[in-house]
Order: C-alpha cells, then sequence, then structure tokens
C-alpha cells in the first residue's frame, strides 16, 4: 500500500485567521512578486510553520484540474479579474463564480478545479494551512483553453 500523503501532526489555522491572513496579503500588492508571461504562474509570498501563500496569476483560458490540497484547508481572495470554480460537493460538481474582492475559506477535504474562463487576467492570493508541503501544487492538471 502507498504511504498516505495527508497530514496529520501539524494544526491548521482557524477559517477567521486565515481569512484575515488572505485579506492582509491580497491587499499587499501580491501582483508584484509575480514573474512575467501569459501562462498561468504563481509565487510564494509567505511561508511559516503554520501556512504558506502563494499568489498566482491566471490568464484568460487558463485553468487548474480537479485537485485537493492534500489535507490542508486554505483561504483564496481574488484580487483582479473573476475565476470560475467547480467543486464537489457530494456527489455533483457545484459552480461558483468568484469575483475580485471576494474571498472563500475551503475545509481541507475541498476538491475542486478553477478555471479562468474570460479574457481578462485574474489574480487571486492562497493561503493555506497547514502550508502545502509536498508538489501537488505544481503537479495538478493544468488546463489551457486557448
Ligand atoms: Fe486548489
Amino acid at each position: 500500500m502507498a504511504p498516505s500523503r495527508r497530514q496529520t501532526a501539524l494544526p491548521g489555522l482557524d477559517a477567521h485567521t486565515l481569512s484575515t491572513i488572505v485579506g492582509g496579503l491580497a491587499s499587499a500588492d501580491p501582483a508584484a512578486f509575480l514573474p512575467a508571461g501569459d501562462c498561468r504562474r504563481w509565487a510564494l509570498i509567505a511561508s511559516t510553520d503554520a501556512y504558506s501563500a502563494w499568489a498566482i496569476a491566471w490568464p484568460g483560458g487558463t485553468g487548474l484540474g480537479l485537485h485537493d490540497h492534500d489535507g490542508s484547508a486554505a483561504a483564496i481572495r481574488v484580487v483582479t479579474g473573476q475565476l470560475r470554480e467547480r467543486f464537489v460537493s457530494g456527489d455533483e460538481l457545484t459552480t461558483r463564480w468568484l469575483d475580485a474582492g471576494t474571498q472563500h475559506v475551503l475545509a481541507a477535504d475541498h476538491h475542486h478545479e478553477m478555471i479562468n474562463v474570460g479574457s481578462v487576467e485574474a489574480i487571486s492570493v492562497h493561503v493555506y494551512s497547514p502550508p502545502l508541503r509536498d508538489t501537488t501544487f505544481r503537479d495538478d492538471p493544468e488546463i489551457d483553453l486557448r
């Protein structure tokens, strides 16, 4: 049997704390950390024992296929643009639109897809707790509708 990748040793931050952190980071020009380019790209903008935080740029037509966060809870704030999220809810995929200025807390078992189906680049900030500690973040199925 393959070893479990689930994180069990590190405590996660609560929803209120995650929301406070993601709101603060989103107000501090996270786009300045991002490399230039026309593909989906990201930058680690904060890292502690309790959480890791990433800024992500999503050009129109790019996204990330269904994935989980390896047992980490998360908070997401969309800084600019709009993202379409589809997440597993029971036996179905539920769709919601994440607009600029909105933020959402995701449970540790959240399983979702995120795509920018528009034409304007979106930028978002993601805080994960416990910190993402494997390469799932980079290895999930990339989507490019262009
Ligand atoms: Fe995700």
